[in-house]
C-alpha cells in the first residue's frame, strides 16, 4: 500500500501567517503556525521536494500606527524593531525559511499595488461612496481599531470598529453603540468617503463549489466548518481600501490619503516575498504561484481562515493566474495554564524569553508544542506538562535510548562499530517494524497531523528500548560476545534512523545526534527505515547527553513568573471610580469634620461588620458605630487618630446610637482604611 497523494505534485509553496510587527512572538505563535509549517517543509526537503517555505512580518494595518503613536515613535520604527525581534526568534528556533522578507519593502509595495491595478482595470472592484467616522480634532477617518464603542452582540464595552474581541463578531465601525475616536475620545462625525470593495457576493457559487463540495473531505473540519458557516450566511462585498497614510497606496488617480487594507496586501506578501526570493537566488517565482503542478499550502492560525480560504482566493480567482491553495491546515488557538495568551495582558510565554531562562533547549519546546498541538481543538500548554515531556518523553524515552546504545558501543568496542553478523527473530522482527517507520511518519505529515507524527517518532523510540530490555546486552555481554555485537549494531541503526526521522522535529537534536554517528548531514528520508545506515569499522566519538533533566525549581520559576503577571494585571483591573458631580463650598461647609482619637473599641454582639467605638473629640466624648469590624481588630485601634464627621444626623444601629462617622478610605477591592491627619493633631481640630 502507498501513501502518496493521488496527484503527485513537482513542487510545494509553503506560506506561513506574517506576524505583524507590532510586538514580540510567543508559544501561541510558534504552536500554531511555525512549528508545525517548517516540519512540512523539512520533511518535504529530505523527500528531496522542491520547497518554497515563505515567511515574513505584515507591516501594515491600524494597531502598528496606533502603538506607534502612543510610543511618539514612527510606524517603521515600530516595524523596524520587531521586524527584527520576530526574524530573530525564528532564527533561533530553527524555523527553516527559505525567505523571511516584510511588508514594508518596496517589492512588496510595487507587488501588492500592481496586484490591485490588475483587478481594478478587470472591473472586479465596485467603487461605492458611503459615510463612515471621522475625527474632526485629528482630522482623520476613523478605521477598524481607531474606533471602539459596544458591540451590538454581546454589549462588550471596548469592541473596535472591525471586530468584538470579547465576542469575536466581525464588525463594521457603524455598527458600534456609543462609537468613540480611539484618537481624541471624542465622539466621531460621520463623513462621505470613497473605498473600492471586492464583491465576495459574486464568487459564492464559486466558493460553494471550490471548497462546499471540492474540499469537504480533505480539509480539516475546523476549516471547513468555518468556511461553509461564512459561505452560508451569505457573503458581501468587503471593502479593500482604507482613509489611512500607513501600508501601500492606493495606485488609481483620486485616491490620495488612500492605502490599501492590510488584509488585502498582506497576503500578497507572500508573492511578494517569493519574488524577493528569486531575485536573490536567480530563481522563477512565477512557477511557485501559477503552474497547476506546484502545491500551494497556507499555515495559519483559526483566526486568519476566513482571509485565507475565501477573501485571498477570490483575490486570486479574480486576477486569473494564480493557483489556488490546495490546503489550509489552519490550527486552533493554544491557551497557556488555562486561560487565553494574551499579549496585552503579557499572559504568554515569548520565544526570546523562553530562550534566556532555557538556552539551548529550543527541540524540547518544539517537541512540546507539537505533542500536544492544538490541531483539532484548542489546547493548554503548563509548565508541568512541559516538565513532563520532558522528562519522560525526551530524556527518558529517546534521549535513553540513544544513550545506552553509545555508551556500550563506546564501553564494549571502544566507539567502533561492531558488525552486524547473524540475525535471529526477534532482530528480523524489529527490523521489519523499523522499515514501517519513514512511511508511517511521512503519512502523518503529509496529512498534517504532526501530533501524530510525532508521537510515531516516539514509538520507534520506545522500540528501540524495547530492544535493549528484551535482549539485555549488559548481561548477555557474559555470556555471548559476539550476540551483543548485533544487538548493538541493531540499536545504532534503530538511532540512526531516529537521528534521520526526527530532523523536522527537533532539528538541533537531529544534527547533534548524526554528528554522534559520523553520518551525513544530508540522508534522505527515503535512506531510514534501512538498517546499513552506519558502516561496521566506524570510529565514533565520545557521545554527550541530548537531553538534560528538567527540575522542579525551573519549573516553578516559570509558574510564579505567571503568577507574577496575574497579579500585576489584577492591581491593575483595580481602577478607581471616577469622580462625582461637583458640588459648591456651601455643600461643602455644612460638614463639620474633627480630628478625634479612638478610646474604647468593642465589637457589637452578633454583628460581623460593627464596632462599637467612643472617641474623644476633645469637646466630647461619643459613640460611635462603625462598620469596620472585618478589617480591625478592636485592641489594634484603641488610640488612633481618626477624622469624623461629627454633624451627621445620629442613627440607632442595633440598639446603640451612633452619633458620627468615622472617615474611610474605601479601596477597589472593598478593603478600608482609616483616614488620619499625617501626624498627632489635637483631638477636634477640624478639616477643612
Ligand atoms: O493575524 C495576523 O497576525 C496577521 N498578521 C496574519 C497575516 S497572514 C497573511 F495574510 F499575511
Ligand atoms: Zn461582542
Amino acid at each position: 500500500m502507498s501513501f502518496e497523494n493521488q496527484k503527485k505534485f513537482e513542487r510545494y509553496t509553503i506560506t506561513s501567517a506574517l506576524p505583524y510587527a507590532n510586538g514580540p512572538i510567543h508559544i501561541g505563535h510558534l504552536a500554531g503556525v511555525y512549528v508545525p509549517a517548517d516540519i512540512y517543509a523539512r520533511y518535504l526537503r529530505l523527500k528531496g521536494r522542491d520547497v518554497l517555505f515563505i515567511g515574513g512580518s505584515d507591516e501594515h494595518g491600524v494597531p502598528i500606527t496606533i502603538k506607534a503613536r502612543n510610543e511618539g515613535v514612527s510606524p517603521q520604527d515600530i516595524v523596524d524593531k520587531y521586524h527584527g525581534i520576530i526574524k530573530k526568534s525564528f532564527r533561533d528556533f530553527g524555523i527553516s525559511f527559505d525567505v523571511y522578507s516584510r511588508t514594508s519593502n518596496a517589492i512588496h509595495h510595487q507587488t501588492a499595488s500592481a496586484f490591485f491595478e490588475k483587478l481594478y482595470k478587470n472591473g472586479n472592484f465596485i467603487e461605492q461612496t458611503s459615510e463612515q467616522y471621522y475625527d474632526a480634532e485629528n482630522k482623520q477617518f476613523l478605521a477598524d481599531r481607531y474606533i471602539t464603542g459596544t458591540c451590538p452582540h454581546c454589549s462588550y464595552e471596548k469592541a473596535y470598529g472591525d471586530q468584538c474581541e470579547s465576542c469575536g463578531t466581525s464588525l463594521s465601525a457603524t455598527d458600534l453603540i456609543n462609537p468613540k475616536s480611539a484618537l481624541s475620545g471624542n465622539v466621531p462625525q460621520l463623513k462621505e468617503t470613497k473605498h473600492w470593495y471586492l464583491p465576495l457576493n459574486e464568487y459564492e457559487p464559486w466558493l460553494k463549489e471550490w471548497i462546499v463540495e471540492g474540499h469537504k473531505n480533505d480539509w480539516r473540519s475546523t476549516v471547513y466548518g468555518q468556511c461553509k458557516s461564512w459561505i452560508d450566511n451569505g457573503l458581501h462585498p468587503r471593502a479593500v481600501t482604507r482613509d489611512l497614510d500607513w501600508g501601500v497606496k492606493v495606485p488609481i488617480q483620486g485616491a490620495d490619503g488612500k492605502v490599501l487594507y492590510v488584509w488585502f496586501d498582506a497576503p500578497i506578501g507572500y508573492i511578494s516575498a517569493s519574488r524577493e526570493w528569486a531575485e536573490e537566488t536567480g530563481n522563477d517565482w512565477e512557477k511557485y504561484w501559477k503552474d497547476d503542478s506546484t502545491k500551494l499550502v497556507h499555515f495559519i492560525g483559526k483566526d486568519n481562515i476566513v482571509f485565507h480560504c475565501i477573501i485571498f482566493p477570490a483575490m486570486l480567482k479574480a486576477e486569473g493566474s494564480y493557483i489556488l491553495p490546495d490546503n489550509v491546515p489552519a490550527n486552533e488557538f493554544l491557551n497557556l495554564e488555562n486561560d487565553k495568551i494574551s499579549t496585552s495582558r503579557n499572559w504568554a510565554v515569548w520565544l526570546h524569553e523562553y530562550l534566556e531562562d532555557f538556552p539551548g533547549k529550543q527541540d524540547v519546546l518544539r517537541y512540546v508544542l507539537t505533542a500536544n498541538a492544538p490541531e483539532t481543538k484548542d489546547n493548554d500548554f503548563t509548565w508541568k506538562d512541559f516538565q513532563a515531556k520532558n522528562n519522560s518523553e525526551l530524556l527518558a524515552i529517546f534521549g535513553n535510548f540513544i544513550n545506552r546504545t553509545l555508551v556500550l558501543i563506546q564501553k564494549y568496542y571502544k566507539g567502533r562499530v561492531p558488525a552486524k553478523g547473524i540475525l535471529n527473530a526477534l532482530d528480523t522482527v524489529t527490523l521489519t517494524e523499523l522499515a514501517t517507520y519513514p512511511e508511517k511518519i511521512g503519512h502523518s505529515i503529509e496529512n498534517y497531523r504532526f501530533r501524530e507524527a510525532v508521537g510515531e517518532l516516539m514509538n520507534l523510540a520506545r522500540l528501540g528500548n524495547k530492544y535493549l530490555t528484551e535482549t539485555e546486552p549488559w548481561k548477555t555481554i557474559k555470556t555471548d560476545e559476539k550476540r551483543v555485537e548485533t544487538i548493538l549494531n541493531i540499536a545504532l541503526q534503530i538511532s540512526a534512523n531516529l537521528a534521520i526521522l526526527s530532523e523536522p522535529f527537533i532539528p538541533f537534536t537531529s544534527v547533534k545526534l548524526k554528528e554522534m554517528m559520523g553520518m551525513l548531514a544530508s540522508h534522505s528520508w527515503d535512506a531510514a527505515g534501512k538498517d546499513d545506515l552506519i558502516n561496521e569499522g566506524l570510529i565514533l566519538p565520545t557521545p554527550s547527553l541530548l537531553f538534560e533533566r528538567i527540575e522542579d525549581e525551573a519549573i516553578e520559576a516559570q509558574v510564579q513568573k505567571l503568577l507574577n503577571t496575574k497579579k500585576a494585571n489584577e492591581s491593575q483591573a483595580i481602577k478607581a471610580s471616577p469622580a462625582k458631580e461637583n458640588i459648591n463650598f456651601e455643600d461643602f461647609a455644612k460638614m463639620d469634620i474633627r480630628v478625634g482619637t479612638i478610646l474604647e473599641a468593642v465589637k457589637v454582639a452578633k454583628t460581623k461588620k460593627l464596632l462599637q467605638l467612643k472617641v474623644d473629640m476633645g469637646f466630647d466624648q461619643r459613640t460611635i458605630v462603625s462598620g469596620i469590624a472585618e478589617y480591625f481588630q478592636p485592641e489594634e485601634i484603641i488610640g488612633k487618630q481618626v477624622s469624623v464627621l461629627v454633624n451627621l444626623e445620629p442613627k440607632t444601629l442595633r440598639g446603640i446610637e451612633s452619633q458620627g462617622m468615622i472617615l474611610m478610605a474605601e479601596n477597589a477591592d472593598g478593603s478600608l482604611k482609616f483616614v488620619a491627619p499625617f501626624s498627632n493633631t489635637i483631638n477636634g481640630s477640624e478639616i477643612k
